[in-house]
């Protein structure tokens, strides 16, 4: 990557001349320049039609990896120059024709500092558009299937990778390169750098629940070809259950919300429990559960210690935690791992039904997903959701998971053969452990 991270590789010839000097100011840390130049809105994230590069990029790129020749004072100035481009609106997950956000970037070359900058950028944004109520795509498990920039689609495809998740959305929620550059396209027939869209909302809840799924090879798959629920994730539920009843001690109250293979629940009726409910939605999975050979069928449900004891309910959690508080129900363990929903549902459940549904010494967990196909995202979603478990009222532990990357390395290959989309790329799972505060 090293020559393509040079100056000349970055801003192209047919960079536009403003962008091109907001680009090399921002390169050369000449934060006052930057300043006096990004005079009007977008400027700060303008981009290099070619490359796809923002002056976040490049204040970052500059850097190149740590040297011996790195002194205070040029980081300070590149803490600077990306504090400039920040308070003028420079976009945290832009990306470039690497797929690269700038964070992506700083993690690449070893900066943490300027790493930190990235992720507390993007924390700021998401918290933003949960209260305006509107989270931005982070990846996680989805589908992507928009007309893919020409570059970058390129890039992607080299290590295996489909396009890029992230969207770069303004202010005002237009897509800000195309604004910036678009015009200059028309009259100048430039090539102009298209960053990718914003996901299609393919796999959203609804069309999930009607879509036909399979069984198969350790993997459950929808009939888009992604991959709800995978085997490897097996260490995962492991460690899960592990956390969410440590004691190990028989007769716990469990909840699992998301049946899906059915990894988690078979653990957790391992340990014995004095009542174990499970929620699920998609009539498939149901049938699943209901045949002739699942552990979770007709007997099972009558072997509860009581009446209703273990239990399937069939439909939405959003339906059925609402008859679940109703009666009264509460649980010594809570589990949450659904598929097609968004951050904003996890952050439903855990905000308006688990102060009901979980003991006051109880735990909850959930499977942490999100943004895991892109370390940023998965960082700022790691802050963002402590952020909202602490509104909620709830306290976070997070325990690092190694995970196997062996065969989760190359999309369509390995445990990814026959699924779309590799939406884990990350060497560490961060496991939630939900308690309530105080
Ligand atoms: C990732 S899988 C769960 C995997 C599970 N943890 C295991 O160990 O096998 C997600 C499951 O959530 C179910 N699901 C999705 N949306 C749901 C909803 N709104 N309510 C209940 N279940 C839902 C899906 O049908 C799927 O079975």
């Amino acid at each position: 990557m090293a020559d393509q991270d040079s100056i000349s590789a970055r801003i192209s010839p047919n960079c536009p001349p403003e962008t091109q000097r907001i680009l090399t100011a921002a390169w050369a840390h000449d934060a006052d320049s930057v300043r006096k130049l990004i005079d009007g809105p977008g400027q700060a994230s303008c981009q290099d039609p070619q490359t796809g590069e923002t002056p976040f990029h490049a204040a970052i790129r500059s850097c190149g990896p740590p040297s011996e020749d790195d002194t205070p004072e040029d980081l300070e100035a590149a803490r600077k120059t990306v504090y400039e481009l920040l308070l003028w609106g420079a976009i945290w997950n832009d990306v470039d024709d690497h797929n690269e956000t700038p964070g992506c970037v700083a993690h690449r070359l070893r900066r943490p500092e300027l790493y930190g900058l990235c992720v507390d950028a993007g924390v700021r944004a998401e918290l933003l558009f949960g209260v305006l109520d509107g989270y931005e795509e982070l990846g996680s498990e989805g589908e992507y299937e928009d007309e893919e920039m020409e570059n970058g689609e390129a890039a992607a495809e080299e290590d295996g990778d489909e396009a890029p998740q992230l969207v770069s959305v303004g202010e005002n929620g237009q897509d800000n390169a195309a604004e910036v550059e678009g015009e200059e396209e028309e009259e100048a027939e430039e090539p102009t750098f298209q960053p990718p869209k914003p996901e299609d909302p393919d796999v959203k809840s609804e069309i999930y629940l009607r879509s036909k799924l399979t069984y198969s090879d350790g993997k459950l798959v929808d009939d888009a070809g992604n991959g709800v629920m995978m085997a490897w994730e097996t260490e995962i539920m492991r460690q899960s259950v592990d956390a969410l009843l440590p004691s190990k001690e028989a007769g716990k109250r469990v909840l699992n919300i998301g049946f899906g293979m059915g990894i988690i629940d078979t653990m957790f009726a391992e340990t014995k429990p004095s009542r174990h409910h499970i929620i699920e939605a998609h009539a498939e999975v149901l049938e699943h559960i209901s045949s002739p050979d699942s552990k979770f069928g007709s007997s099972w449900e009558s072997a509860g210690p009581e009446p209703g004891a273990f239990k399937v309910y069939q439909g939405k959690w959003q339906e059925v935690c609402l008859q679940l508080l109703e009666e009264g129900q509460v649980y010594d363990a809570i589990y949450f791992d659904t598929f097609g929903e968004d951050y904003s549902q996890l952050r439903k459940f855990f905000t308006e039904f688990i102060p009901g549904l979980l003991d006051s010494d109880g735990i909850f967990g959930f499977f942490n997903g999100l943004g895991a196909d892109r370390q940023i995202c998965y960082d700022v979603y790691t802050k963002v959701s402590e952020m909202h478990l602490a509104d909620a009222g709830l306290d976070v532990e997070w325990k690092d998971i190694d995970v196997d990357m062996k065969a989760l390395a190359e999309a369509g290959k390995g445990d990814w053969e026959g699924v779309k989309r590799r939406y884990w790329t990350l060497e560490t799972y961060r496991l939630p452990i939900c308690t309530f505060l105080g």
